[in-house]
């Protein structure tokens, strides 16, 4: 077989069994929770958790699988911020905007990290290593501003704490 034949045959067989996987894991969720009242939000979670995000393509399959109207799945789907179009980078950073954390800076510090990680809110550095996302108080609303970077939350961070932050991590 000719190599760039033998590399497209490789190609097709991975995106085949990444195929395959995905639908495995979409209708283990469903079967999982199906039984279940109210099973589309725990159906939901474990394809996020299993996928790292809900790609839309999930939204037919679950309304035809638990009698519910695509536009109903959809609803869900994009009323909650917890559930992403597309995974997340390798580490999440999240911003308090809560009133508290708005009264000593947090805005500012929004800015900056969006200016310094070239992204909005929601969104992931083009490396794939940071997504920026905003939260309403993690309960540590005397030590704002409160940023978490991955799971350890900080307080009192300014934007050159911030920028060392992220340096770190990156
Ligand atoms: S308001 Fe930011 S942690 Fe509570």
């Amino acid at each position: 077989m000719d190599e760039s034949l033998e590399s497209s045959v490789g190609s097709t067989i991975l995106a085949v069994s990444h195929e395959q996987a995905w639908q495995d894991t979409v209708r283990g969720a469903i079967d999982a929770h199906r039984a279940e009242r109210g099973a589309l939000m725990p159906i939901l979670h474990t394809i996020q958790r299993e996928l790292g995000c809900v790609d839309s393509a999930v939204i037919p399959i679950l309304a035809k699988e638990l009698n519910l109207s695509r536009a109903d799945v959809h609803g869900v789907v994009t009323f909650y911020r917890d559930f992403r179009k597309e995974p997340a980078g390798a580490t999440t950073v999240r911003i308090c905007r809560a009133e508290a954390c708005q009264s000593v800076g947090a805005e500012r510090l929004a800015e900056a990290a969006k200016s310094r990680l070239g992204v909005g809110f929601g969104e992931t550095t083009v490396d794939g290593r940071v997504t920026l996302e905003q939260t309403f108080c993690f309960g540590n609303c005397a030590l704002g501003p409160a940023v978490q970077v991955g799971d350890r939350l900080h307080g009192r961070v300014d934007p050159s704490r911030l920028a060392a932050l992220l340096e770190v991590d990156r």
